[in-house]
């Protein structure tokens, strides 16, 4: 692949390929000195239209480490404001001939109109309601590190089960992360409102519930999303103190959850809604702060990996 649009496009194989890529950098990233310098002289453009703490940061300090050239384009702040199109942006990007460009953006399908119009990989950031990539293969590598810590086998996730809870319908980071999770062997029920629950979503093999009681029962890994607000078109939503009561994460219903199991949360969390803080500051249960770990290290591949192209090294398709 040229660009990293979803985990949609990726094979199984592609996936594992991706977390394998990313272990050096995490032992890299915990030593004094961070810096790899395979990526000196190439220029990464992160252009983003949505607002973001994780995903922008992360990238911009995976591009560093990597000894590249980061510039980061606020859409408040550029021309979009003054009505430049999105595919008039791409090209004013492309001819400054950036080696990569990070796209996030409010519309599902922008990043792959953005790809079609450049020359060099883009990697997608948040497209809408479409995909989140890089955050599924975080969350990926992020388990692998939390089972592999607790002596069990974490090759692949086969046999474990995964509960995702909150807004699905509007979480791109869902739909990667079913598709993520599955290709890797895992069961994933999905769990929300029936408002926020996409139709025909069990077609892409998710088991689907409305009480999150039952969504709970014996699951390894339960996974909070936090309602999207600034999406939401005239659907029916409990008020916070409502959905707290019925899907909110706290100590008691956890323990309906498998004895040891994982909590995770892609960030930003609604302490008190989604999620309790007794149950987000777990020591020994969440994984919430080794997921934006992870999330440095997993883009640092992502990088390096669409790169190699361009940079005379064999490319994704031609190792396979
Ligand atoms: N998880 C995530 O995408 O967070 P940000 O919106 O802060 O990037």
């Amino acid at each position: 692949h040229r660009d990293l649009i979803g985990i949609g496009q990726l094979e199984r194989h592609e996936i594992l390929f991706l977390l394998d890529e990313a272990e050096q950098w995490v032992a890299l990233n915990r030593q004094a000195t961070k810096r790899e310098n395979r990526l000196a002289g190439l220029t990464v453009i992160n252009a983003f239209f949505e607002n973001s703490t994780r995903t922008l940061l992360s990238f911009e300090i995976a591009g560093k480490r990597l000894g590249a050239d980061v510039v980061n384009m606020h859409a408040a702040q550029s021309s979009v404001k003054k009505g430049e199109t999105l595919i008039d942006t791409a090209i004013t990007l492309n001819a400054m001939r950036a080696d990569a460009i990070v796209i996030r953006h409010g519309s599902s399908g922008a990043t792959q109109l953005i790809a079609d119009k450049v020359g060099c990989p883009v990697l997608n950031a948040g497209d809408g309601q479409h995909e989140h990539p890089t955050q599924a293969l975080l969350d990926a590598l992020a388990l692998r590190h939390a089972l592999r810590d607790r002596g069990e086998a974490a090759d692949d996730f086969t046999g474990l089960k995964i509960v995702i809870c909150g807004d699905i319908l509007h979480s791109r980071v869902a739909r990667s992360n079913l598709l993520g999770l599955q290709a890797l062997g895992a069961t994933v029920r999905l769990c929300a409102p029936p408002a926020l629950m996409p139709a025909g979503i069990e077609a892409m093999g998710a088991e689907v519930y409305h009480d999150f009681d039952a969504a709970l029962d014996g699951v390894d890994v339960v996974m909070m999303l936090r309602l999207q607000n600034e999406r939401m078109s005239g659907q029916f939503i409990p008020s916070a103190r409502e959905y707290h009561h019925l899907y909110g994460l706290t100590k008691t219903r956890l323990r309906q959850a498998s004895r040891d199991a994982l909590v995770m949360h892609p960030g930003p969390m609604n302490r008190g809604v989604e999620i309790d803080s007794e149950v987000a500051d777990m020591i020994d249960r969440s994984i919430i702060t080794r997921q934006v770990e992870m999330g440095v290290a997993i883009r640092m591949a992502a990088l390096d990996v669409l790169t190699r192209r361009s940079r005379g090294v064999p490319g994704w398709g031609d190792a396979a």
